[in-house]
């Protein structure tokens, strides 16, 4: 959800700002913009040019034809409208009143009404209906007219080394504010862009990740972070900027990831960080591992099937060296809780959102049947405002794919604050929600660009039953019970290759259910959190409406819905509940309902029930979800493709929902 790129080296930026921001789009966007400084012409000369677009980059590209950028510092923006419509006065970058600075920022300035209400009372003439733009003209404002500042301490001489001279080219109308004076770069108290800053920011209230450029001072960007994202990605005499690693991987490994309440003063061989009260702050730069073919389609039409058929693959890398057979356990480092802190838990809460939170729902099943332990799983959004019982004998699992989604980010916080034992499962490294928790694990699916989640599903799926085979096993699961389990998981990935080599045959029957306005999605047990996995793909991609529900509870009321035109897809894979289950699907037949079945191989039971089946390698049941939704992941994306939709980007979704 809204992504950030920025570049300040040697090289032409705008080829690497255009490319950064399409390696952003899948975290789902509605415009785009960019600003570029020519170091030659801009010092003294004010040059900033800046295009923006409504669309898809490929508008942005268009129009970028009509002039040279030959500058070597950029900063560029995909925005996923949150206030204000989607134009592209609303798109970044926005620029302040005095044509000298501009900005890019994602997140949400909570008081932007009351700021903007006292910049205008300043003569300050807004062009946007945004939040965002206001930031643009308090830093103005400050830079203009700064505060006197402390000197802060060993940093020398604090305050603004200013020299007035008029800003040539831009506007003069600016009024109370002045117009902007300029300053020299200097690290510290004495860099007068940076001051403007951290001054605009302690009026802030809300979330920023930000980029700040001034026309007079072509030689660094400023770097902002508050509860959204921002990695600074370092090479020799070049620094890139991005809201996740993605757009700097085919240039730089070397990162360092951005804290909140940071402010960095980025020049192409500096790189400074300090907080706002302008203490310094020296941070490590982390190695990434991922490389860039990972984050590309790989001869895929889209990253969605790319990503689904990399289960197999993935899912290695999920469980490998986390397993010791002999002693039937699962090994997960980094956790920061003793074997008896763990044997003395009282409660299991899962806290996620979207997908995550149904892969959530299969760790409740394992969690309560393995371990023992009353699990609970909730909504993020819902879990940090409802009071959460949380204390020291409780264990609270985060789970998010992108690391990065706002309401987990608080939902965490809530629960540390209440004294609960927290551990992640994440995947994106470094990303904010992993720093914070610093105890968990990594579920190495690799990037994921699809919105729609796959990969990652089946990885945390896989983390969360390491998870409870090692917890039960501090418990009542015995070695023999633990060893078969995680035989069974190494069995998975031969399995997962045996559906997706159904690819095919899966389209074939997509395309039937394709002209349908409803589905249904029915299982019951451990497969009732995959077909609302199943029904969520389905939406998120087709746009065709789509229920995910308990078998058993269709006869109190949904059952009413059913009709030959609103087909039933339903999990009867052989386990415990396959009579029930079977049952469930018999009462949505008699009442028209064409079915759709995923069976276990060799059961010509299930085909009576069917008009269309699919079969599924027979596994343990607990680990069932980690082949079952594999047809349905392929189902929605052939059904999608069939009705010519944007599988990987779709309509109103974002990959990583940085908003509450
Ligand atoms: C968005 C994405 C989903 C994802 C959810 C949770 O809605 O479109 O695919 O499941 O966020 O994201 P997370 O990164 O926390 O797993």
């Amino acid at each position: 959800m809204c992504g950030i790129v920025g570049y300040i080296g040697n090289k032409q930026a705008l080829p690497i700002l255009v490319q950064g921001l399409r390696d952003l789009e899948y975290r789902g966007y509605d415009s785009s913009g960019l600003v570029i400084l020519d170091p030659e012409q801009s010092r003294g000369g004010g040059i900033m040019q800046r295009v923006r677009a409504v669309g898809k980059i490929d508008n942005l590209v268009a129009k970028l034809k009509d002039a040279k950028y030959p500058g070597t510092l950029g900063i560029a923006h995909t925005r996923w409208a949150t206030h204000g419509g989607v134009t592209e006065e609303n798109a970044h970058p926005h620029i302040a009143q005095d044509g000298g600075i501009a900005i890019v920022h994602n997140g949400i300035i909570e008081n932007y009404r009351e700021l903007k209400e006292k910049l205008k009372k300043d003569g300050v003439k807004f062009t946007s209906d945004t939040d965002s733009e206001v930031l643009a003209h308090l830093i103005a404002h400050y830079y203009s007219t700064p505060p006197s500042i402390p000197p802060p301490q060993g940093e020398g001489k604090a305050g603004i080394r200013s020299h007035s001279s008029p800003l040539p080219g831009s506007p003069k109308s600016v009024t109370a504010f002045g117009v902007g004076l300029r300053g020299e770069d200097k690290g510290g108290g004495e860099n007068q862009l940076a001051n403007a800053v951290k001054s605009a920011l302690k009026e802030v209230r809300g979330t920023y990740g930000l980029l700040v450029v001034h026309a007079d001072h072509p030689d660094q960007i400023i770097a902002a972070r508050l509860g959204s994202p921002l990695v600074i990605g370092v090479a020799a005499g070049e620094h890139y900027i991005a809201s996740d690693v993605t757009p700097m991987l085919a240039y730089t490994k070397q990162v360092t990831f951005l804290d909140d309440g940071e402010v960095a003063e980025i020049s192409r061989d500096n790189l400074r960080i300090s907080n706002l009260k302008d203490e310094l702050i020296t941070k490590p730069t982390t190695q990434i591992d991922w490389d860039q073919a990972k984050a590309q389609k790989g001869g895929y039409e889209h990253f969605m099937l790319k990503e689904i058929m990399e289960q197999p693959t993935v899912f290695e890398d999920a469980i490998r060296g986390r397993i010791n057979m002999e002693e039937g356990t699962a090994v997960l480092g980094g956790l920061n809780i003793s074997e008896d802190q763990m044997r003395d838990l009282k409660r299991i809460v899962i806290i996620s959102g979207g997908t995550a939170y149904y892969a959530g729902l299969v760790g409740k099943y394992a969690f309560e049947r393995l371990a023992q332990i009353p699990c609970e799983v909730d909504f993020s959004s819902e879990f940090r405002y409802r009071d959460p019982i949380c204390d020291k004998k409780t264990l609270v699992y985060a789970v998010s794919q992108s690391g990065e989604t706002a309401d987990t980010i608080m939902a965490v916080r809530e629960a540390k604050r209440k004294g609960a034992h927290v551990r992640g499962i994440i995947n994106v490294v470094g990303s904010t929600i992993a720093r914070e928790i610093g105890a968990g694990s990594y579920i190495h699916a690799g990037p994921e660009m699809a919105v729609a989640s796959t990969k990652a599903y089946t990885n945390m799926v896989a983390l969360l039953l390491l998870n409870a085979i090692q917890l039960g096993r501090l418990k009542h699961v015995t070695q023999a019970t633990g060893k078969r389990m995680l035989e069974s998981l190494l069995a998975v990935p031969a399995k997962m290759n045996e559906i997706l080599a159904q690819a095919e045959e899966i389209k074939k029957i997509a395309k039937k259910y394709t002209h349908y306005k409803n589905l249904f999605f029915l299982g019951r047990g451990v497969n009732y959190p995959v077909a609302l996995e199943g029904s969520l793909k389905l939406k998120e991609i087709s746009y065709i409406h789509s229920e995910g529900y308990a078998g058993g509870e269709m006869k109190h009321g949904p059952l009413a819905l059913v009709s030959d035109d609103f087909p039933v897809v339903a999990i009867l894979t052989r386990n415990q509940l396959y009579e029930k289950m079977k049952s469930n699907i018999m009462e949505a037949r008699a009442r028209g309902a064409k079915t759709l079945i995923i069976a276990t191989e060799g059961d010509q039971e299930a085909s009576e029930v069917a008009d269309d089946i699919i079969f599924v390698p027979k596994t343990m049941e607990l680990l069932e979800p980690l082949l079952n939704t594999i047809p349905l992941q392929l189902l929605a994306y052939y059904i999608a493709v069939e009705l010519g939709r944007d599988v990987d980007r779709p309509r109103n979704l974002a990959k990583s929902v940085t908003v509450e």
